[in-house]
């Protein structure tokens, strides 16, 4: 196939100039080719290219993890536990869809959203913050034949503080619900921290509960929410156990090593964690809401890190007898050092956590936003800033509703018309409101909410 041998060509083309350790502006743009044309394979073939391997005319797809070759992820780490680049602009994402084999989200998808749900698509959509998918077309087709769907999501707390990264995938999750109509189920790993981390049973079960007030202040309607935490949970319900049993029986250790990069020396909790993870998949796991139902087709959003639980989950599904979820993928919220790594809530100084004060959010975007500006405010008048590095600007492209004025800003810091200050200060006035408005409506949310929230009962929808 001529595809395939222009791919192979490439790969030689790639290894030869590395290999003459050619300039590095010569190699990047051949690594670019490569990578587009790999992205054209899979569309046309289904399948992954691979060196040496012709593509087979009926050979399944399969959800391939981390491919082996070097061009594929540049120095990307990009895994559950950590996320790193050298790039400052930040994790080469479109790399990262042909690696992990997702399909990228097209202009026609997010129109097809705004079609089927009648709503303007969020801002994650329209800016490509939520970028990659799986049988996100599957899903959209069964909706509109009133097939209808649910949400899961979910969060590992790890402690009481939450950053406004960690609230990313919840307020796309709120929106997919308010737009679709639909309820939604949230996992609160507490056993998963416990397990990963130096922390007790009793405070892991205490951050689920103190996170959950904060995923309540995001808005969701309680009529349609269930919150679990998995150290009750578990315990509670037969039937989601019998998934994470089922899931177990059809995971090999190999399977997860390969998929987690797990050794010997880890705990047996860690390696049989992932099920737990996947069974919150399957409709059948909540029969409160769903009535015994396994039908009833899962759509996850959730930030791309975590897609490897679910390439696992999606290859055991329809080997137990269970539709295979859908997902929706987002870029990481980066560290106010800039986009080389992500927020990290162990780390005060990288985050805008969702307790600072108006007056901390102001000192700390001036004092640790990484500037895309120039040195001096002469130069910055006549270069101009760099946008595509820039922390401040990216967490306005986060957080900015109004499309024309955030493209009124790029234009405004790349031409030297806006100073990095500037900027700094439209980013404080966005957060300060925000963050603010958050604080207060988790003032309203009481333990007698949570509790609500967090009891397992029907939920009011029509499937
Ligand atoms: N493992 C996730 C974390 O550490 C928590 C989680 C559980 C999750 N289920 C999920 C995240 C589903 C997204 C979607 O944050």
């Amino acid at each position: 196939m001529e595809l395939y041998e222009k791919l192979t060509a490439q790969g030689e083309e790639v290894r030869g100039l590395k290999t003459a350790k050619a300039e590095k502006a010569e190699v990047d743009a051949a690594v670019q080719m490569l990578l587009k044309l790999k992205v054209d394979y899979k569309h046309t073939t289904g399948q992954d290219y691979k060196a040496g391997c012709p593509p087979s005319e009926n050979a399944a797809i399969t959800d391939n993890g981390p491919a082996a070759d070097g061009e594929g992820g540049g120095d990307d780490t990009v895994d559950p536990w950590n996320v790193s680049t050298t790039n400052a602009k930040g994790v080469d994402y479109d790399k990262l869809i042909v690696r992990f084999g997702s399909s990228k989200i097209e202009k026609e998808l997010v129109d097809r959203v705004e079609k089927v749900s009648g709503q303007k698509p969020h801002r994650f959509l329209r800016r490509g913050i939520f970028f990659s998918h799986r049988d996100m077309n599957q899903v959209l087709d069964a909706y509109e034949k009133q097939k209808s769907f649910y949400l899961y999501t979910g969060r590992g707390p790890s402690s009481e503080a939450m950053h406004v990264g960690h609230l990313i995938p919840f307020i796309f999750t709120k929106w997919l619900q308010d737009v679709f109509d639909i309820p939604l189920v949230i996992q609160l790993t507490d056993d998963e921290k416990y397990l990963w981390k130096d922390l007790s049973l009793e405070d892991c079960h205490r951050f689920a509960v103190e996170n959950a007030k904060d995923i309540i202040a995001c808005g969701f309607d309680v009529n349609k929410t269930f919150i679990f935490s998995d150290l009750e949970y578990m315990g509670a319900s037969p039937d989601f156990y019998r998934n994470v049993v089922k899931i177990q029986k059809h995971v090999t250790f190999n399977q997860v090593k390969g998929i987690f990069g797990f050794t010997d020396s880890d705990c047996i909790g860690k390696i049989s964690f992932p099920a737990i993870q996947a069974a919150p998949s399957f409709s059948n796991s909540f029969p409160q809401i769903f009535g015994g139902r396994k039908d009833v087709q899962c759509l996850i959003p959730c930030a791309i890190d975590q897609d490897p639980y679910f390439r696992m989950t999606r290859d055991v599904a329809p080997r137990i007898g269970y539709p295979k979820p859908a997902l929706l993928h987002s870029t990481f919220f980066p560290a106010l050092q800039g986009a080389q790594t992500k927020m990290s809530a162990s780390d005060a100084n990288t985050s805008i956590f969702l307790t600072d004060t108006p007056k901390q959010i102001k000192n700390k975007i001036n004092k640790h936003a990484f500037s895309g500006g120039k040195d001096t405010v002469e130069e910055h008048r006549k270069h101009g800033g760099n946008a595509d590095v820039d922390v401040s600007f990216m967490y306005l492209t986060f957080f900015l509703e109004d499309d024309e004025q955030l493209e009124k800003i790029k234009q405004d810091y790349t031409s030297g018309n806006l100073l990095t200050g500037e900027l700094k200060k439209l980013l404080i006035e966005t957060l300060q409101p925000m963050i603010t408005q958050h604080q207060e409506r988790r003032k309203q949310v009481t333990d007698e909410t949570v509790k609500q929230f967090m009891t397992p009962r029907p939920l009011n929808f029509k499937i």
